[in-house]
């Protein structure tokens, strides 16, 4: 059986010191999607990459990047984000006034748009701008940081926003603290793609990394058959 499930490793969690070879790595071991964590410092409190580093990873993998951004303003980053060569680009709808415009922009820069909200952000901010989404990222923990516990009061959000979406091509993708334990959770609530850093990258090496992804999604398929 092909997996449903999709699996976006989190390179916040490995070594950034190779992280070329830590995207291949990924890849081969069974990523679906690269889920890059872009942070600003002002929107939440740490500070990670920008558009050069992810340009410069670009052809070590062919799997979409997601890239999550985690920056306040996000709208004068976009073309630059899209020029490096993000496939999804994910703007926080706490991150500015104008949520439609700036989903508006990245569809006109060609490429497909998400919305992800924080664990106290409800799932009513998004309901206006659904036709314009391809990825709803609801957050299970705070964002800032990997290694995270799970924020068990979420999943009744992931239910929510799954009937808010309907039949819509909407995925719904789950970031913080997945694991194979909490997985099970989302997916049964509506989730289709699962982001982890800390509990795929954990063991520091690509055969790890295939049985950290495979733990995953084998706890997440079973709990959607
Ligand atoms: C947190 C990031 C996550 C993070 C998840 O702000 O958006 O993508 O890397 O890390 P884990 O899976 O370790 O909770
Ligand atoms: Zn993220």
């Amino acid at each position: 059986m092909t997996s449903k499930t999709l699996i976006a490793p989190s390179v916040l969690s490995a070594d950034f010191s190779r992280l070329g070879d830590e995207v291949e790595a990924i890849d081969r071991a069974g990523a679906d999607w690269i889920h890059l964590d872009v942070m600003d410092g002002h929107f939440v409190p740490n500070i990670t990459f920008g558009p050069p580093i992810i340009k410069a990873i670009r052809n070590r993998t062919k799997k979409p990047f997601d890239c999550h951004l985690m920056i306040a303003p996000a709208d004068p980053y976009l073309a630059a984000f899209a020029d490096a060569g993000c496939d999804h680009i994910i703007v926080h709808a706490e991150a500015g006034p104008h949520l439609d415009r700036s989903l508006h922009a990245i569809q006109s820069l060609g490429k497909k748009a998400g919305v992800a909200i924080n664990p106290s952000t409800p799932e009513s901010a998004i309901e206006y701008v659904l036709d314009r989404l391809s990825v709803v990222l609801v957050m299970t923990v705070n964002p800032g940081f990997g290694g995270q516990s799970f924020i068990h009061a979420m999943v009744d959000k992931v239910r929510s926003v799954k009937a808010m979406i309907g039949d819509r091509p909407i995925k719904i993708e789950i970031d913080g603290g997945v694991a194979p334990d909490t997985a099970p959770l989302v997916v049964a609530a509506g989730a289709d793609v699962l982001i982890a850093g800390n509990a795929i990258f954990k063991g520091g090496s690509e055969a790890s990394y295939r049985a950290n992804i495979e733990a995953i999604r084998t706890a997440a398929d079973k709990a959607r058959s």
